[in-house]
C-alpha cells in the first residue's frame, strides 16, 4: 500500500522540553515528516540536555532554532516569523515546568515566547505532557493542565506505563505513532462533534465444536477505518467487533465478540442510545443448531457428519426496528447487479441509507469503491469508481453522513 500522506502541506512547529522523552521526539519527527508534514524544531535550553538539535536537524532537514537573539532571521524576530508559518505548535514533550510558563504566559526564551506570540486564532497549541507520575498527578500541574484547556490549548494524553525513573503510572509522553494519530486527527472537520455512533466490523464465528467453526474472510478494515474516520471527525464511537486482530482506533471503545448471537446482544442495548448505527460486519447468516460439546472425531466414522443449521437474527433489521432508534447504515457486499440487490436490501431492512461494494473484490484488501444507495438516488465513491484506500473512503462517508443527518434533524 502506498504510504499515506494525511500531513500534506502542513507546518509544524514542533518545540521540545527538558525531559527523557525527547529521545521520541527523533521518531516523531520522522513520523511527521513521512506523513507529508515539514517540521521547523524549537528546542528549549534543557531540551538539549537530553538529545542534540545535530540530530532533530537532519530529521527535520532544517537548523533548530532555540534562541530569541538568532542572527540568523533578517528581523530577529524568530518568535513573530516561526508562530506565523505554523499550522500548528506541537509542544512534545512538555515538561511540568514548561506547562506552567505557558499558564502564566512567560516568555523568558525563544518557544514560550512563540507560543505567547502565536495568532491563537488559527495557530493552534497542542501540549504532549511527559514527566514523572507524582509531578503529573500534583494539583499544581493538573490546575496547569486545567488552564492551559481553558486557554485554549489541547492536551494530547498523558499516556500511562513504565517511567524512565523507574516507577509506573500516568505520565508518559504519548508514543510518537500516538501522537501522530493524533495530529491527523486534530486536522480532520469535525463534521460529526458530539454524534454518537455504533459500528459493527468484521466477521462472525459460529462455532461448531470447540475448536471448528463457520466464518468468512471478512478483514473487518471497513469497520475500522469508519470508527477512525467517525472519531476523528468528533464522534463518540462504540465498534462491537468480530474476530479480527486489527488494532483499535485511538480513542475508540471497543467491544469484542465472537458469534452472531453475541454481536446481537452487544448491539441491540446500546442502539438506542446512538445517533447513527453502521453495519459493517459480515454476520453469519446461519449458526449451527447445537454445538458439539466435545470435538467432533473423524476415527471410525464412514460417513461425514452433518449438522443442523438455523437462522441468525438480522441485527441490523432488529436495530432498525428500535423506536426512536439510530439513523441505520447498512453495507451490501454483493459480487454482481450491485445497485439492484443493495436496494432490495435497504427496502427489506427498512433503513435510509446502503453502502454497496463487490464483496469478493474488496474482502482483506486495503481499498475499496463503494456505491451509495438511498430509496431514490445511487452515486459512486470516489466518483469515478476507481479504487480507493479504505480510510479516504471512510472519510468521505463521514461527510456524507453529516449531511444526511442534517437533513433529517428534527
Ligand atoms: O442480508 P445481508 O447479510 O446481505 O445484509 C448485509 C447488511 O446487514 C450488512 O450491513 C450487515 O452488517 C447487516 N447484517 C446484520 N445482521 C445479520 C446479517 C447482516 O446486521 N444477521
Amino acid at each position: 500500500m502506498p504510504e499515506r500522506t494525511d500531513l500534506q502541506g502542513r507546518h509544524i512547529v514542533l518545540g521540545l522540553t527538558g525531559g527523557i522523552a525527547c529521545y521520541k521526539s527523533a521518531e516523531l519527527v520522522r513520523l511527521l515528516t513521512k506523513a507529508g508534514a515539514t517540521v521547523q524544531v524549537v528546542m528549549t535550553e534543557a531540551a538539549e540536555a537530553f538529545i542534540t538539535p545535530v540530530t532533530l536537524q537532519a530529521l527535520s532537514g532544517r537548523p533548530v532554532v532555540s534562541s530569541q537573539w538568532d542572527a540568523r532571521e533578517p528581523n530577529n524576530m524568530a518568535h513573530i516569523n516561526l508562530s506565523r508559518e505554523a499550522d500548528a505548535i506541537v509542544i512534545a514533550p512538555a515538561s511540568a515546568d514548561f506547562m506552567a510558563k505557558l499558564v502564566q504566559g512567560r516568555a523568558d526564551e525563544l518557544l514560550s515566547l512563540m507560543c505567547l506570540a502565536r495568532p491563537r486564532e488559527r495557530c493552534p497549541l497542542l501540549v504532549a505532557p511527559a514527566m514523572n507520575r507524582e509531578m503529573w498527578s500534583h494539583p499544581a500541574t493538573q490546575r496547569n493542565a486545567q488552564a492551559l484547556l481553558q486557554d485554549g490549548a489541547h492536551v494530547l494524553g498523558p499516556g500511562s506505563g513504565d517511567q524512565a525513573c523507574g516507577e509506573v503510572g500516568d505520565g508518559r509522553m504519548l508514543e510518537p505513532a500516538e501522537l501522530l494519530d493524533e495530529l491527523i486527527a486534530f486536522f480532520q472537520p469535525k463534521v460529526l462533534q458530539g454524534q454518537r455512533l455504533l459500528i459493527t466490523a468484521g466477521p462472525t464465528f459460529e462455532p461448531i465444536d470447540p475448536v471448528r467453526g463457520i466464518t468468512n474472510h471478512s478483514s473487518g478494515k471497513m469497520g475500522f477505518a469508519l470508527a477512525r474516520a467517525a472519531q476523528e471527525a468528533g464522534a463518540q464511537v462504540t465498534l462491537v467487533a468480530g474476530p479480527v486482530h486489527l488494532p483499535t482506533p485511538r480513542g475508540v471503545a471497543r467491544i469484542n465478540v465472537m458469534t452472531a448471537l453475541q454481536m446481537f446482544d452487544a448491539v441491540l442495548p446500546l442502539a438506542a442510545q446512538n445517533d447513527v448505527f453502521i453495519a459493517t460486519a459480515a454476520v453469519a447468516d446461519w449458526r449451527p443448531a447445537s454445538l458439539s460439546e466435545h470435538k467432533i472425531k473423524k476415527e471410525g466414522k464412514k460417513v461425514a457428519p452433518t449438522f443442523e443449521l438455523t437462522e441468525n437474527p438480522d441485527i441490523l433489521a432488529a436495530v432498525a426496528q428500535v423506536p426512536q432508534g439510530p439513523y441505520c447504515v447498512g453495507f451490501a457486499a454483493e459480487s454482481e447487479r450491485l445497485l439492484e440487490h443493495a436496494r432490495a436490501k435497504l427496502q427489506r431492512k427498512g433503513i435510509p441509507l446502503i453502502i454497496g461494494n463487490l464483496g469478493p473484490a474488496t474482502f482483506g484488501r486495503d481499498d475499496n469503491a463503494l456505491l451509495v444507495v438511498d430509496a431514490q438516488t445511487h452515486h459512486a465513491l470516489p466518483a469515478d469508481g476507481s479504487p480507493t484506500d479504505k480510510l479516504t473512503l471512510a472519510r468521505a462517508l463521514m461527510a456524507e453522513l453529516a449531511q444526511r443527518l442534517q437533513a433529517v434533524a428534527p
